[in-house]
């Protein structure tokens, strides 16, 4: 009957979706290899929902809204949960997260009291089961379509936050908790380093990371990969578990379970919603990645009388942040040469706004990655940005392709001075053979005066290259040879542009050895490796003395960057350098200053967080080195200080919780006498 008042077009839309979108769940699970962003897929997957629940004829069985998840693909063992492992419902924006809590006051019909909220972030991972039988781990599994997954208990018990025994004395017999496993991002970052590395195809996001991790046969790979889990609730006990979500949570903690960070109980929807408004802002403060907020109503009693649809609770909506990936079109690939002559293929791109700011550039890394992902000019792409890290292409969506795109060739020569490029064999990496190649000058220099090399403020990409342009420069020492004349013929450079850059290469004389050795721009020394050697060797002549056995010495130090930092002190250019260097004055020891060592923050540990006014991070942390004091990255019960700036993120949030001591910018000057 109903099927009688839908018009004819609306039926074929319906149609046209419910297939794409299987073929989109398709694409995603089953293959691993999606071809749209999970925006797009969220977008149809909505309008297909909204057009059934107007139409109510037009759901079918095969609909993607009538199934919790697609089936567990072949290769592992499939479990059956012992409870269903259910899904959550979105909601997209505050008025969504209202309409929840007009479901939740509605269902509830005043019956059991006022509701409460607890959210917590939600993890952008992989959902996985763990089952304890007499408080040991008899299994650990994925979530699969929610009924059935794949048995995947080895590689589960490689992961550190899994307990493979529950803490309690005497634990129920029977317990399935759920988690989420995820990468964390400097995780994730290394991972893909290593394997851009080694040649190997990088991961496009640490949830596809940490879903291939813990597909591993071999459980070895999994343990190698640092993943890490949180727990955020029990699907089945067969003793009796807390009357509250919150409590419930301290309960799995007290079992030895990890629990997500910044959980909180909030009164009203309103405050909630404060709350998901609150992370979608500071989510770039996290170690990891989030994709949004889980909004759970806290009593045992108003879930059990809300119930569950055949897909997700209705005491719970994952509030979903905007996307960080985009779809957009290449228009161009550039090869761009860096300064030790390595071409990189850079995508062009129609200006795309992606988590933040807009993008019209994204690395294609080198020719096997774009082979790889077989990007071409003209082809659209989904592109990605995540915190600080530049914009990537994840994939090409090849169902968009005409035959008018153009597949990319590495060119056969150097595009900025013609030189032969080679590929030496096992590396991914082609370089312009050419030392003086004008694009590996610019960007030596360039290093050379950066913020976390020489620190050279006000000497800017631009300036650069009008400097390289009218010969006033030609390597890194020219810097220190410029003439104030010179300097006034740079275009807008009046008295005081020129005074304040005339004294910004002043103070950049007097810089830590270990930033001149950063600068110098030595393959494989980068500005940790140079603070590693400036501890050993406190001097460029103790460097330019040490043989490439001595250097080997030195804990961390291995063959490659024993070769590569004496290969570049014996070279005769780079030994013209420094010296015209050391003749312009610029510093060529660490002198021991006094105090070093045993000075005022003798063995403190510092966290920095925030923006400061008067420092950069460096700057600062420069600072509490010399004074003895160390910095790391992030809060523990042993940070001893967080220097907390402007805007500070949730490591101020964490040092208040763990009773460790914060300190303004006005303190530190303070306790430092800077
Ligand atoms: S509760 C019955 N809490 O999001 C509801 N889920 O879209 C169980 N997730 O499959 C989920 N963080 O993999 C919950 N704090 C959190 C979460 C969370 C991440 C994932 C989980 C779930 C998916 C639902």
């Amino acid at each position: 009957m109903a099927q009688a008042t839908i018009p004819e077009d609306v039926g074929k839309q319906a149609e046209r979706l419910r297939k794409d979108l299987n073929y989109h769940i398709y694409r995603y699970y089953s293959l691993d290899d999606p071809v749209v962003s999970d925006a797009e897929y969220d977008e149809m997957y909505r309008a297909l929902l909204d057009l059934e629940s107007e139409h109510p004829g037009l759901v079918t069985n095969d609909s993607p809204t009538q199934r919790v998840g697609p089936p567990p693909s072949a290769g592992f063992t499939s479990v059956r949960h012992r409870g269903r492992m259910l899904s959550l419902d979105n909601a997209f924006n505050e008025g969504e997260l209202k309409a929840f809590d007009e479901r939740v006051t509605r269902g509830l019909g005043g019956r059991t009291g006022t509701v409460e909220y607890v959210c917590e972030l939600k993890m952008d991972g992989v959902a996985v089961a763990l089952t304890y039988e007499n408080g040991l781990l008899v299994q650990g599994a994925t979530r699969g379509d929610g009924e059935v997954g794949e048995d995947i208990t080895p590689n589960l018990r490689t992961v550190l936050a899994v307990p493979l025994r529950l803490l309690a004395e005497t634990p129920p017999d029977l317990i399935e908790v759920i988690g989420e496993v995820y990468m964390p991002e400097a995780s994730f970052q290394k991972l893909n380093k290593d394997r851009l590395d080694n040649g190997e195809p990088v991961f496009a996001n640490p949830r596809n990371a940490a879903a291939g991790s813990l597909r591993q046969l071999n459980p070895a790979v999994t343990a190698s990969r640092n993943l890490n889990m949180v727990t955020f609730g029990v699907a089945y006990s067969s003793s009796t578990i807390p009357q509250y979500h919150r409590q419930e949570l301290a309960y799995l903690r007290d079992l030895g379970f990890r629990l997500g960070e910044h959980n909180d109980k909030f009164s009203t929807i309103d405050k909630a919603a404060g709350f998901c408004l609150e992370w979608q802002r500071r989510r770039r403060d996290l170690e990891y990645e989030i994709d949004g907020v889980v909004v759970k109503v806290d009593s045992r009693t108003q879930q059990d009388a809300l119930g569950a649809t055949s897909k997700s609770p209705r005491w719970a909506i994952a509030y979903k942040f905007p996307p960080e990936e985009k779809t957009t079109k290449v228009i161009d690939i550039l090869v761009s040469v860096g300064r030790t002559g390595v071409l990189t293929p850079v995508a062009v791109m129609e200006p795309v706004f992606v988590a933040g700011s807009t993008v019209t550039h994204a690395t294609l890394h080198n020719e096997d990655e774009v082979k790889r992902k077989d990007v071409r000019v003209g082809d659209t792409v989904i592109v990605r940005k995540a915190g600080d890290v530049i914009p990537e292409v994840v994939k090409v969506i090849t169902d968009k392709r005409t035959i008018k795109e153009v597949p990319f060739e590495m060119p056969e020569l150097c595009p900025v001075c013609l030189s032969h490029v080679e590929r030496e064999e096992g590396e991914a990496a082609t370089r312009c053979v050419n030392v003086a190649c004008p694009a590996q000058t610019f960007g030596r220099i360039a290093h050379f005066g950066s913020r976390g090399a020489m620190d050279i403020d006000g000497l800017g990409k631009e300036t650069i290259l009008i400097l390289l342009d009218r010969g006033f420069i030609k390597d890194e020492s020219d810097i220190y040879y410029l003439k104030r004349e010179q300097l006034y013929e740079l275009p807008g450079f009046k008295d005081k542009s020129v005074d304040n850059l005339v004294h910004a290469i002043d103070i950049a004389r007097d810089r830590p050895t270990w930033r001149l050795l950063h600068g110098l721009g030595i393959n494989h020394v980068g500005a940790h490796m140079a603070q590693v050697l400036a501890k050993e060797f406190p001097s460029i002549d103790a460097l330019l003395a040490a043989t490439e056995d001595d250097l080997l010495g030195i804990e961390g130090v291995g063959p490659r960057i024993a070769e590569s930092v004496a290969l570049f002190f014996d070279q005769r250019e780079n030994q013209t350098v420094i010296e015209r260097l050391r003749e312009a004055g610029v510093r060529m020891a660490d002198e021991v200053k006094a105090g070093s060592g045993d000075g005022p923050l003798k063995d403190k540990t510092f966290v920095l967080t925030g923006a400061l006014s008067e420092f950069t991070r460096e700057q600062a942390s420069e600072i509490i080195e010399e004074l003895g004091g160390k910095v790391t990255s992030s809060v523990s019960k042993k940070t001893d200080y967080v220097l907390a700036g402007a805007e500070p993120g949730s490591k101020l949030d964490k040092a208040r919780s763990l009773g460790v001591e914060t300190m303004s910018e006005a303190e530190f000057k303070q306790l430092t006498g800077r």
